[in-house]
């Protein structure tokens, strides 16, 4: 499975992907990762393992379609399947959308449909909740709003801080992400309106 992941910063799940494919545990092949971002720590980690890598600034095209047309044209042209939003910090528009329909995947931090946007984790501490996880789901033109593949659950205590919150969820995330991926790759997805479905799951 040809993969193309977009990041903008750190790449710990980058990272976790890159990893499951090493172990052999990932039947994929990342075959370039895109940034917005040309200081992104996710660069240091395609280079230490020799992925190819491309720094797209979005300033120096006319507008947000254009922008994610070029991501598009560059994902196509090395045969991408399937795009991994990696901490990509951007609402994906239609072009990328309508290019790899059902085959872009993203993770959330937060059981979606709750605490959707920027710091879920912080949301979910700020509201009090006990239990918030995450959320690997296909994504649309709305922000989070795409179909649920899989989530994971981590309880949340009183004394937690959004930084407390954020590791243990990254936890979890750096699982859940590869296990989607790989779940896609079997041949096991399918989208049936908003449900995803899993076979043998
Ligand atoms: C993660 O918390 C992820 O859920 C969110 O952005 C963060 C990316 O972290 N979408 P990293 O760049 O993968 O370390």
């Amino acid at each position: 499975l040809n993969l193309g992941v977009l990041a903008s910063g750190r790449g710990s799940n980058f990272q976790a992907i890159i990893d499951e494919i090493e172990a052999g545990r990932l039947d994929a092949e990342i075959k370039i990762l895109i940034v917005d971002n040309p200081n992104a720590y996710a660069i240091e980690r395609a280079k230490r393992h020799s992925i190819e890598y491309l720094y797209i600034n979005p300033k120096e095209f006319p507008s947000k379609d254009d922008f994610f047309i070029k991501i598009a044209d560059e994902l196509k042209s090395r045969d991408v399947e399937l795009v991994i939003l990696a901490g990509f910090m951007r609402i994906v528009r239609k072009f990328l959308i309508d290019a790899f329909p059902n085959r872009i995947m993203n993770i959330h931090p937060a059981l979606l449909p709750s605490f959707p946007g920027l710091h879920g984790q912080k949301q979910a501490v700020d509201y009090g909740i006990r239990i918030s996880g995450c959320t690997v789901h296909f994504v649309d033109e709305g922000m989070d709003t795409g179909p649920v593949i899989i989530q994971a659950a981590v309880p949340v205590s009183p004394d937690d801080t959004e930084d407390s919150l954020s590791a243990r969820i990254l936890k979890l995330e750096h699982k859940i992400f590869p296990e989607a991926i790989r779940l896609y790759a079997e041949g096991r997805l399918s989208v049936e309106g908003r449900v995803v479905k899993i076979k043998g799951y």
